[in-house]
């Protein structure tokens, strides 16, 4: 994320590895994940493919949990499917006890197929439709966060319809800067989400007499990959004055969802601390007497996962290319956002050879198929091993076909073993849903 990033040198080979505890270079097996050796799954399964660390994941959801409950803020997590949206992933969160937040029929129905009650879901985003609401609340959805005036009366005359009652918190825009990359903040006035705080009690009130309704609370989510707690501090502290607002003027408001956003370090920038963010959000909404929701993606997957890709030839021209087979249509962040992901060798010779300038890029005809400039890297043999660094985050699921190129398989690593969980994509299915009409 250019215009976010730290400037100064960029972090050593060592530095990232010292960085990343769930990640260990091993003399022989070289870099391993949770101890399980990338090489060992490259072999079975191929590249390019996704590794996700459980460990990793289940130690960052307790993480979070654990500074909340230091604070004596209990806090429901709900995950944010968008960010990783493997069924094994989300049954792993399942079996932690967290929920799920969703911005889709089809999240909603991969949650359900997860195993995650819908009591225990959550419904954010711009623009549900009628057929997503409907099925949703007739499935029993826990909660509905409401994006505007003209989707609470339509979630009222749905829910009126089928006889049903929609728990509805209405998300407010703070009109706070996250301090992140344009194309992931949500919360100034001129982004799309949310509703203004000015239209706020007025809308609260008139939900509240709607058919079909039980409004619940408030939410805010203000952005993705944010690393201060002061944007949070001052949509928080905006939050909690509007549910005092709500409440003298005879609302009930018993639930207040904090979003997500939690941002890591993916080059050496400190990533916020779920300390300092439970510390910050006691003070202010400490003794709200709230139900306190959390809808946090990034945070509790990107760390635990990588891309494993294969070198499939250095090219020497102007510069030195390091062409893998891995590409934009697979981890997109960099070429969308200018996303900085560390690269590793896996081997452990390489890891410990000279290093020059290269720029990593994908097979893909686009000249955004870049993965690193100028990184300082090992000279690789074709057919050498590197891992594209906390992509456990808006990886997979943001990967497409584009160069008609099918989607990876994707691996678990939990209790020092690994398992297949996505497999790799047939080339006929990349064609399965196509007709060929009869033109001769
Ligand atoms: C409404 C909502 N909740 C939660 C999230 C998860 O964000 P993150 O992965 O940054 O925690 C997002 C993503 O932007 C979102 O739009």
């Amino acid at each position: 994320m250019a215009d976010i990033l730290p400037t100064g040198p960029e972090p050593e080979l060592e530095d990232l590895l010292a960085a990343r505890p769930q990640l260990r270079m091993h003399g022989q097996d070289g870099l391993c994940l949770e101890d399980v050796p990338l090489n060992a799954i490259a072999d079975r399964y191929g590249t390019p493919v996704w590794v996700y660390g459980a460990g990793t994941m289940r130690a960052r959801l307790a993480a979070l949990r654990a500074a909340f409950a230091a604070e004596a803020l209990p806090v429901d997590i709900h995950y944010a499917v968008k960010a990783n949206d493997h069924l094994a992933i989300l049954n792993l969160f399942r079996s932690l006890g967290a929920g799920a937040d969703i911005v889709s029929l089809g999240e909603f129905l991969r949650a359900r197929q997860a195993g995650i009650a819908p009591a225990d879901i959550v419904y954010s985003g711009v623009g549900k439709s009628a057929a997503e609401l409907e099925m949703a609340l007739a499935a029993g959805i826990g909660q509905i966060n409401a994006e505007s005036a003209e989707e609470v009366e339509m979630i009222s005359a749905i829910a009126a319809r089928a006889g049903l009652t929609a728990c509805l918190a209405l998300r407010m825009n703070p009109d706070v800067d996250a301090g992140t990359h344009a194309k992931i903040t949500t919360g100034l006035a001129d982004n799309k989400f949310g509703i203004a705080a000015a239209e706020i009690p007025p809308l609260y009130a008139h939900a509240a007499r709607l058919p079909g309704i039980r409004m619940t609370g408030i939410a805010v989510h203000i952005g993705s990959q944010i690393l201060s707690t002061e944007p949070y501090r001052l949509a928080y502290g905006k939050a909690a004055g509007m549910i005092r607002a709500l409440r003298a003027a005879g609302q009930t408001v018993d639930s207040l969802d904090l979003g997500g956003g939690l941002g890591i370090g993916y080059r050496d920038e400190p990533g916020l601390t779920p300390r300092a963010f439970a510390a910050m959000a006691r003070q202010e909404i400490g003794g709200l007497d709230v139900r306190l929701m959390m809808e946090p993606g990034r945070f509790l997957t990107a760390p635990g996962g990588v891309l494993l890709a294969s070198v499939i030839l250095e090219k020497r021209a102007a510069k030195r290319f390091v062409v893998l087979d891995a590409a934009m249509n697979d981890l997109m962040r960099p070429a969308m956002y200018e996303a900085w992901h560390g690269i590793l060798p896996v081997g452990a010779a390489a890891f410990q050879s000279p290093r020059g300038p290269a720029d990593v890029v994908g097979p893909v005809c686009e000249t955004a198929d870049i993965f690193a400039q100028d990184r300082a890297l090992p000279e690789f043999k074709p057919g050498a091993r590197v891992a594209l660094l906390d992509a456990g985050a808006y990886g997979a699921v943001m990967s497409s076909n584009y160069n008609a190129r099918p989607r990876a398989a994707a691996v678990l690593v939990h209790g020092g073993q690994f398992q297949l969980i996505t497999r790799r994509q047939s080339h006929e299915a990349l064609w399965e849903d196509e007709i060929i009409p009869a033109l001769d």
